[in-house]
């Protein structure tokens, strides 16, 4: 019987009852949607899956991206992508830099990216302390503190999220292996606008939609005003009290909601330190369809 445990915080909830290497029911798919609008980050612990379970449980929720960091997916499930800093035969087997400062997936493709799933296989630790935490912040309860004036002052305001702000300031760190993207890869992927803020798709809430990672203006304004609102809203969202922390254990699998949280994962760990991850990033392709909608969220 599947159950949900609150952390009792900002975010956050663990899933009882539920075994991914077997086929999701309808009733527990809709339980956990449910509980990803309310608290935006779930751990399932305990699993024992294969690549196959993680993407046929991730497809449930809409379409896997694929296409970039092609280099590292499983080979017979390349939605599966691999996130590691293991090197086996002097090659690396998976993005070792993935996400680490803060950032929303796929805030910067025209389909908004809905929900990251990490199976978590290895977890580095130190002293018996897990070290590689992920790090989100809540963006419905962000929004919900804005003053009416700032509120006033988003409300039809769009931002242009481009992929190449977070590539530069990843290549710009001590170390990094990333090349400047090149005219044709930035073609690939063209900035998108979207609103600063949106409804939740689950909820209904207001989220502030404005992540540090891809966010380069606000569109309409000038460059210093659109700089001093995106520095505001960053700082804003970023505050101690929005913040929750996933330290991993071996067998978590993590699903979290890119519309009503934002993340950065921790590089708190030696290349010695071994972490692997499996990763499924989910677009919001599904969700805001209203058949989608209409059978698994007014339903419920
Ligand atoms: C990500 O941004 O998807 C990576 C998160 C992590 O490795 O903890």
């Amino acid at each position: 019987m599947l159950a949900i445990e609150p952390s009792g915080q900002v975010l956050g909830a663990t899933v009882h009852g539920l075994d991914l290497a077997q086929p999701l029911a309808d009733a527990d798919f809709v339980t956990l949607l449910q509980a990803l609008g309310r608290h935006g980050v779930l751990r399932i612990p305990g699993q024992r899956i294969a690549p196959r379970h993680l993407r046929d449980f991730s497809r449930r929720f809409g379409p896997i991206q694929t296409g970039i960091a092609d280099r590292f997916r499983d080979p017979e499930v390349p939605e599966v992508g691999i996130l590691s800093n293991l090197v086996r035969d002097g090659k690396p087997i998976g993005l070792a830099d993935a996400g680490q400062d803060w950032h929303t997936d796929m805030s910067y493709t025209a389909t908004r990216g809905f929900v990251n799933v990490l199976y978590a296989v290895q977890v580095p630790r130190r002293d018996g302390r897990p070290l590689g935490a992920t790090l989100f912040a809540n963006t419905r309860a962000a929004a919900r503190d804005l003053p009416a004036e700032v509120v006033r002052r988003l409300e039809g305001l769009t931002a242009t999220h481009d992929f190449n702000v977070f590539w530069e300031r990843m290549r710009r760190r001590p170390g990094s292996a990333r090349a400047a993207l090149t005219p044709e890869q930035r073609a690939k992927r063209p900035p998108a606008r979207h609103p600063v803020l949106l409804p939740h798709p689950i909820t209904g809430e207001t989220v502030l939609y404005c992540n540090p990672g891809y966010a380069e203006r606000i569109d309409g304004l000038d460059p210093a005003e659109s700089a001093s609102l995106l520095d505001y809203l960053i700082a804003h969202q970023l505050q101690a009290k929005y913040r929750y922390a996933h330290h991993w254990t071996e067998g978590d699998v993590l699903i979290w909601d890119h519309i009503g949280t934002l993340h950065n994962a921790i590089p708190d760990y030696r290349p010695d330190e071994p972490r692997l991850m499996l990763r499924c990033q989910v677009m919001a392709a599904d969700v805001f369809d209203p058949g989608f909608q209409q059978r698994w969220l007014k339903a419920a």
